[in-house]
């Protein structure tokens, strides 16, 4: 029994969904622990493609248990929509999907005052969200003012919603914004806990029976290290820990139950929304990797922004997270890159760093220095081993492996399940 936590290493989008999908068929159990319909994780199978914000990318197996874990805040409307969807796909079967009733719910309030203050913020401190009530509704989780999945089976939910919700018009007012009518966030919620009823329950006591069993578990990261509120570049985050410590407190594990932590990392970098990106291309590079990587966001259509990879933002979610491997993705898309650079370090001021600063404003001034690796200039995209790729691109890997001290567990060269390849895990 091995189990596996696996971590997007850089802005998110690293193409966790696809890797999980890979790593599902041998586990038995596959928890998100943290994030809500904010992710976007993305998995192609044939003609077909899935992109999955919410239920965990193992659901596409036919036998995985697939676990919501109270780390998550769950926007019940939008988790009935996902689930009906894969119904009418023919991919969901009754009794293999579990939604903590410690999760907290997003509202329609949050994703009102998530859009409220985004359109307001003045050009600094916009975040650039994905406007789904992330925010909000940690913020009440953490203010002891949320309402939680399992408040949905509470009978006197409508009340205590009306009485909050007066609170929340009065921000909404005062931000100029539409204000939400009680009846119908009542009435929704309502139709939402009809069909949401047989999938709530206590997840805590049903992962550590599996647990206890000696079941195989697949702990599914959102976003990424550097989108985490304790350390990644804050403000510029998201609201939760995505990194390995919030794997525990998001299912209610112990962190024993943690064999190996798998970094996911795309072999160039991404961003979507506001924020420092030391090694962001604005150049025909940058939009020839959108292009190629077909870099729009999964969850909200933005396109993201691209650069080269950054080793100091992996060595840094290395230690954090406590890396056993990595997973490297989207190799392929480098594959027409005459000269493919390499950052390794951070000037600031005439002063040299090797990790990343805390400081958003010295961040934010921080200039690449770079190494840079030939290009292969081929097609790596029909290789079915790692033996078969051309010798620069296996000294390209090699070298990101070298300059982060983290060894290739896994290794993807195409959106497609197959085009995926384990080295080591
Ligand atoms: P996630 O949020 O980390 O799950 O990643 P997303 O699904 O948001 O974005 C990753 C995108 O890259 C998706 O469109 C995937 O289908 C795609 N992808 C994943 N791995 C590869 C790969 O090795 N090569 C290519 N070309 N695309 C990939
Ligand atoms: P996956 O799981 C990439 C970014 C948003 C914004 C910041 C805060 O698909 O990798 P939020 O809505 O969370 O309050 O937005 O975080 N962000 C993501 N970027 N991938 C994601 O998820 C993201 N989830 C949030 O763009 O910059
Ligand atoms: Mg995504």
């Amino acid at each position: 029994m091995t189990n596996t936590l696996l971590i997007g290493a850089q802005w998110g989008d690293e193409g966790k969904g696809k890797i999980v999908d890979f790593l599902s068929r041998d586990a038995d159990v596959v928890v998100r622990y943290q994030g809500g319909s904010n992710a976007g994780h993305t998995i192609e199978i044939g003609a077909d493609r899935y992109v999955l914000h919410l239920i965990p990318s193992g659901i596409l197996y036919p036998d995985k248990t697939c676990v919501i874990g109270n780390g998550l805040v769950v926007d019940p409307l939008a988790l009935v929509h996902e689930i009906q969807d894969l119904e009418k796909r023919g991919i969901l079967s009754a009794g293999r999907l579990h939604v903590s009733d410690r999760a907290h719910m997003v509202l329609s309030y949050h994703k009102a005052l998530d859009a409220g203050r985004e359109s307001r913020a003045t050009r600094g401190s916009k975040i650039g969200t994905t406007q789904r009530g992330i925010g909000p509704t940690y913020a009440d989780k953490a203010s002891r003012t949320g309402f939680r999945m399992g408040d949905l089976l509470d009978p006197a939910l409508p009340d205590r919603l009306r009485e909050r919700l007066a609170e929340k018009n009065v921000l909404l007012k005062d931000m100029g914004a539409d204000l939400i009518d009680p009846d119908t966030l009542c009435r929704e919620i309502r139709q939402a806990a009809d069909f949401l009823r047989p999938y709530i329950g206590d997840t805590v006591s049903l992962l550590n029976t599996a647990y206890k069993a000696g079941k195989q578990i697949l702990f599914e990261g959102a976003q990424g290290t550097m989108l985490d509120i304790d350390f990644g570049t804050y403000p510029y985050v998201t609201s939760s820990n995505p990194t390995s410590g919030g794997a525990c407190v998001g299912t209610g594990l112990p962190p024993r139950a943690i064999n190996r932590v798998l970094g996911v990392i795309k072999a160039y970098t991404t961003r979507v929304g506001e924020g420092p990106f030391p090694t962001e291309l604005m150049d025909a590079t940058g939009e020839h990797l959108r292009q190629r990587g077909r870099e729009f966001g999964a969850t909200t259509g933005r396109p993201r922004r691209c650069g080269w990879f950054d080793a100091v933002v992996a060595r840094y979610s290395a230690m954090v997270n406590g890396i056993d491997f990595w997973a490297v993705t989207k190799l392929d898309v480098l594959d027409e890159t005459e000269t493919i650079r390499v950052c390794t370090a951070y000037e600031c001021d005439g002063k040299r760093y090797d990790t990343v600063p805390a400081c958003i404003a010295t961040l934010s001034r921080c200039r690449p220095v770079y190494t840079d690796f030939p290009g292969w200039k081929c097609s790596t995209s029909g290789i079915t081993s790692q033996a078969d790729l051309p010798p620069n691109a296996k000294d390209y890997v090699k070298a990101l492996c070298d300059i982060t001290g983290v060894p290739l567990g896994v290794l993807s060269v195409s959106p497609k399940r197959a085009g995926t390849f384990r080295i080591a895990v």
